[in-house]
């Protein structure tokens, strides 16, 4: 049996950092706040002018310096956007013609902060089929854009940034099973309700019923990793590492708490990155597999959860 298997990470944060105390000057809110509701301190921000599709070309060559892979060989590209550069090509597609890698598939998901999570899953179906032999698989976004800096509800929350995995066949595993999920009755409680078709509304922001999105996060994320160690067969004990999406410390801490992991076995970028969507689960694998925590022959949970809502998690031997 062949399965996918993560050869390379990357990622890659804008130079700019908007502070929790920069935030006190542009809403009514309070570093305290900020810290003891979300778990954010601070969060990077791209440059006017940097691209979605910028940041992703950083964290791709960097997962593949990684992989070992020259980027002419990727022949397959899934990438998860909420914030594209174009409305086509899609970002897939730019960030081939950068890496000048040329007729694989490349293409985009967007399916919110469950992004790289969908992406993740498709792409491993490829490999596994052999369609596919050195994948790139990435989560990038610019939510700068469609922040509404002007809202405290939303603004002291979102970030940018990207992250990104080489996949290649393995007949040792590799990613275990991923499992995903998406309920369009809840499609008004987190949502950027403008667009093309529709027509482009005065502001182009996103919009969130915090915490009725928060309670069902934590449901949804509980019962969704749940589901996956028991697709497996395994116990909450076999787990090295949780890789959550990072949206809110509570939400992270109550899917931890359904796992009986201790928090020292939780992957934590909140309070650096803040919620960059797509980007931040190959983001906080990223950090952890440079800093040392992350090593060969682990068993990691990864999941995210965004609007929509979509979720997902993957169980995966690193
Ligand atoms: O990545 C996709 C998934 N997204 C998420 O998972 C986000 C989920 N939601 C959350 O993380 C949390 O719901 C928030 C951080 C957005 C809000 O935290 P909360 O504990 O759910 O607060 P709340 O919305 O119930 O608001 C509590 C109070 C309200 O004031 P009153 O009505 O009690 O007087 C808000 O107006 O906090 C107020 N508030 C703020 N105060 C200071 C809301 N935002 C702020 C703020 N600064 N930035």
């Amino acid at each position: 049996m062949i399965y996918s298997r993560i050869t390379g990470t990357g990622s890659y944060l804008p130079e700019k950092v908007i502070t929790n105390f920069d935030l006190e000057k542009m809403v009514d809110t309070t570093d305290e706040w900020i810290r003891t509701r979300t778990g954010i301190e601070r969060r990077h921000i791209a440059a006017d002018g940097q691209t979605t599709v910028d940041l992703a070309e950083v964290a791709a060559r960097r997962a593949l310096d990684a992989a070992g892979i020259a980027p002419t060989d990727v022949d397959y590209i899934a990438f998860g956007t909420t914030t594209p550069d174009l409305v086509f090509p899609n970002c897939g597609v730019l960030l081939q013609q950068r890496l000048g890698c040329r007729g694989g598939p490349a293409f985009s998901v967007e399916t919110a902060c469950a992004g790289f999570m969908y992406a993740l899953s498709i792409a491993d179906k490829y490999v596994r089929c052999g369609e596919a032999r050195r994948a790139l698989v990435i989560g990038s976004e610019t939510l700068s854009r469609i922040t509404d800096w002007s809202d405290r509800g939303t603004a002291v929350l979102f970030a940018d940034g990207a992250g990104a995995v080489v996949l290649e066949p393995s007949e040792a595993p590799g990613i275990l099973s991923t499992h995903l999920h998406a309920d369009g009755q809840y499609k008004d409680l987190l949502c950027c309700a403008s667009g093309v078709s529709k027509g482009f509304a005065p502001k182009l922001k996103i919009t969130m019923s915090g915490n009725e999105v928060f309670k069902i996060a934590v449901i949804k994320l509980g019962e969704s990793v749940e589901e996956t160690l028991a697709a497996n067969g395994l116990n909450k004990e076999a787990l090295d590492w949780l890789v959550p999406h990072q949206a809110n410390i509570r939400i992270i801490q109550a899917t931890a708490r359904r796992l009986d992991l201790p928090m020292e076995k939780v992957i934590l970028t909140v309070k650096e990155h803040g919620n960059t969507s797509a980007a931040s689960v190959p983001l906080a694998l990223d950090v952890a597999v440079r800093d040392g925590r992350i090593t060969r022959g682990q068993l990691l949970l990864l999941e995210a959860f965004g609007g929509g809502f979509t979720w997902g998690s993957a169980l995966v031997r690193y």
